[in-house]
Order: C-alpha cells, then structure tokens, then sequence
C-alpha cells in the first residue's frame, strides 16, 4: 500500500520505517522541496510536497503536533483517502485541549473533510511502534472512525507492524482514545514507568 507521512517527526519516521519493512511504500510529506532526507532515507521511500503525497498514496498519516495540525490538513484535497490521525490535541500544561464532547479526531475531521479520518496510533509511545511485542504478548491498538473501510485499513496497518489491533467503534470515540492516551504519558512522564510499557488485552 502506498501511505503517505504529514509530520516525519519521531512518529512519523518510525511508522513510516515499520510499515516500509512491512512491505508497504512511504511518501514523506516535506515542507521545502527535495530528495528524501538521510534521516528519512529507508526502503520504499519517496518525499514531496503533501499535494504530490497525498496523491502518490492510497491512504495518509497524521503525525504532526497538534498546534500544527490545522496548518497541515486544511485545504489538502484527500479525495476520500483514509486520514490515520496519531496526533494527541495537547496544548499548554499537558492537557486535552478537547474532551467529554468533542475530540482532537473530529476537529482533523472538520478540518479536512475530504478524508476519511481514524484515530489510531495516538495512545502508545514511539518506542512501542517501532516494536510492539514483548515477552508476554503485543501491545494493544485501538482505532476508531466512521467509515468502515478507513477503520478495516487502520487495523490492517497496526497489525502489520505487530499490534493487536482492534477496531473501536465511530469517530467519536477518539473521546475516550486521547484520555486514554494520556494515561500512557502520565505513567511514562510523571509515574516514573519510563517508556518501555504497554497497554495489553489479557483473554482468558
Ligand atoms: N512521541 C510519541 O511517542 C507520540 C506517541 C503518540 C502520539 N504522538 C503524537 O504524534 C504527534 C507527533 O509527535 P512527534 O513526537 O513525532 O513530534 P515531532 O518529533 O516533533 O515531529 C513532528 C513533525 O511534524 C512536522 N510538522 C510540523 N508542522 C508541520 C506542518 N505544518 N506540516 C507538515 N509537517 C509539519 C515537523 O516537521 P519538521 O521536521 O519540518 O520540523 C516534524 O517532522 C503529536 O501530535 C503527538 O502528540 C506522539
């Protein structure tokens, strides 16, 4: 599958290195025009403007702050490509910008209404999407959005890197994936976890 990257920051670099080794092809949106940078360079991977991405892929990334995540999808023409928003809506403080009755994920959404967008990516750390297994089994994934193939592709993609990934209902429910995600940061950041943990689904 040809994907697209709008933010190749630390999460955009190491999904974009995960699914290229999945076998899937990665074109890195930049924001001054050249080759792909070194730090980019992996297989299967091509860097241009996001108009020239988006319209080389089949589906797109979100993976840049949330104070520029406006600037990055407003007025991009999606065509109804799947929209995978990983960003978490965190301002100053580090708190949720959006909450209870709204999302970061239905902001992108109104933002780029063209797409098709799915919350995913958003609630582990970069380190986990680099390798999501561990001893006792893989990191869970959840993803949410209202259209179901958009969703079916975003499951598709997590478990490709190695994520047991599962489908969390319609967009809205991103309302409860960005708290989630901050319980993450908080038992990394502030709990003294570190940031070699995941959350998991034990099944009996
Ligand atoms: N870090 C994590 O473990 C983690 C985990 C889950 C979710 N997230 C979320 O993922 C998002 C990215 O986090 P990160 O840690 O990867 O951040 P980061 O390392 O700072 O990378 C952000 C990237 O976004 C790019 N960017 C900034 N403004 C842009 C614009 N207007 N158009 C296109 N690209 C733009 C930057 O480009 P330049 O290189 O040109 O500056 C940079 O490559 C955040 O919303 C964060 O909350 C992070």
């Amino acid at each position: 599958m040809d994907i697209a990257i709008i933010g190749a920051g630390r999460v955009g670099s190491t999904l974009g290195r995960g699914l290229a080794a999945a076998g899937h092809t990665i074109h890195y949106a930049r924001r001054e025009p050249g080759p792909v940078p070194d730090r980019l360079a992996h297989e299967r991977a091509t860097a241009g403007s996001t108009e020239e991405v988006v319209g080389r892929s089949e589906v797109v990334l979100l993976a840049t702050p949330w104070a520029a995540a406006e600037a990055a999808v407003s007025g991009v023409d999606f065509a109804g490509r799947a929209l995978l928003d990983a960003t978490n809506p965190i301002g100053p403080g580090m708190v949720l910008t959006h909450g209870h009755t709204d999302s970061g994920a239905e902001q992108v959404q109104r933002w780029a209404p063209t797409a098709k967008v799915v919350k995913v990516f958003n609630t582990t750390g970069m380190e986990n999407m680099a390798n999501p297994r561990y001893p006792t089994g893989a990191s869970m994934m959840l993803a949410c959005g209202d259209d179901a193939d958009a969703l079916a592709t975003a499951v598709r993609l997590a478990t490709d890197l190695g994520f047991d990934a599962h489908p969390f209902g319609a967009l809205a429910s991103a309302r409860l994936l960005e708290p989630f995600a901050m319980v993450w940061i908080r038992l990394a950041m502030i709990h003294g976890h570190g940031r070699g943990f995941a959350f998991g689904m034990l099944r009996r």
